[in-house]
């Protein structure tokens, strides 16, 4: 088996990247490079530091929402790409795809007592779509259960910070980071963006839009086993603490993040738990709808 870095998928390729996912995935990078934010100029790519920019995985926890390091140890990682990956039964051969693994290493277990096969499956399809899917499995043999929150934690590259949108999210219940996760309702409006935001959507469509009008283009996102979505913006003095940020980058990213954190996943040892999140673009005059 051939190892590789992949503490976040899908990072702009550069000589300090973990270039081995783009290596196995030709092409990748051309999607990656329009849509996805690449690292930060100011990320540090020294282990275990996470990359700030592509898609970092969050798990097993999302934020500081219990022991463990924020987001979890998963984006810190080394994971292994797997040679010889098994076929997905929906798999067509025009899409090209890679799998990546992350088991749990000694230390890991002292900071979180359970074993578990995390299979991420990047998959490009012929149009450019990024298709990402986790399979989560607990092979613990002392036959306890665990349980954990999830998030793809995507950064994506927007033209103007103030002429973008979110469809989808208005008038559902939020958790606002900002306010000791107090639980909100958003108002009928799409989401635009004129200060700091941090919220957890709850219980969110499968699908949500991003509208960048200066770029003419509109970035969607489809999920399924992730029923919430983080949207997140640092802004300015947010951006300014931020060592591995730069002052202004905030104004040309933006994550919307499919998640599941207001109610954990429980595993029970050998089930397996599966969340998937696709990525697309289409000209800005696409309407939305679910
Ligand atoms: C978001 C969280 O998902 O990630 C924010 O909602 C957090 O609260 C942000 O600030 C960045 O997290 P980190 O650990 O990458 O700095």
């Amino acid at each position: 088996m051939s190892s590789a870095a992949a503490t976040s998928v899908a990072t702009v390729p550069n000589e300090k990247s973990p270039v081995e996912i783009h290596k196995g995935i030709n092409g990748l990078e051309k999607v990656i490079l329009r849509d996805i934010r690449g690292s930060s100029v100011e990320s540090n790519f020294k282990p275990p530091k996470p990359i700030r920019g592509g898609i970092p995985i969050c798990f097993p926890q999302f934020s500081n929402l219990g022991s463990l390091e924020a987001h979890g140890f998963a984006r810190n990682r080394f994971w292994i790409v797997d040679p010889s990956p098994p076929p997905f039964p929906t798999h067509s051969s025009n899409k090209k795809y890679v799998d990546l693994l992350l088991k749990p290493s000694e230390e890991d277990t002292k900071i979180w007592p359970h074993s578990f096969e995390f299979r991420l499956r990047v998959t490009l399809g012929p149009a450019g779509d990024l298709m990402l899917t986790s399979r989560i499995r607990n092979t613990n043999t002392d036959g306890k259960p665990f349980t954990f929150t999830f998030a793809y934690h995507t950064y994506f590259s927007v033209s103007d910070i103030s002429e973008v949108r979110v469809e989808g999210l208005e008038t559902l219940d939020y958790l606002d980071n900002l306010q000791n996760r107090q639980r909100f309702t958003e108002q009928g409006d799409a989401i635009t963006f004129e200060s700091e935001v941090d919220k957890i959507y709850l219980s969110t469509p499968t699908k949500i839009a991003i509208l960048d009008h200066e770029k003419k283009r509109t970035f969607v996102i489809r999920k399924d086993g992730l029923p919430d979505a983080v949207v997140w913006n640092p802004w300015d003095k947010k951006a300014k603490a931020m060592a591995d940020f730069g002052d202004d980058e905030y104004k040309h990213m933006l994550c919307v993040e499919a998640a599941a954190v207001e109610k954990p996943i429980t595993l029970k040892p050998g089930e397996e738990w599966r969340g998937r999140q696709e990525l697309s673009t289409v000209p800005s005059s696409y309407c939305s709808g679910q």
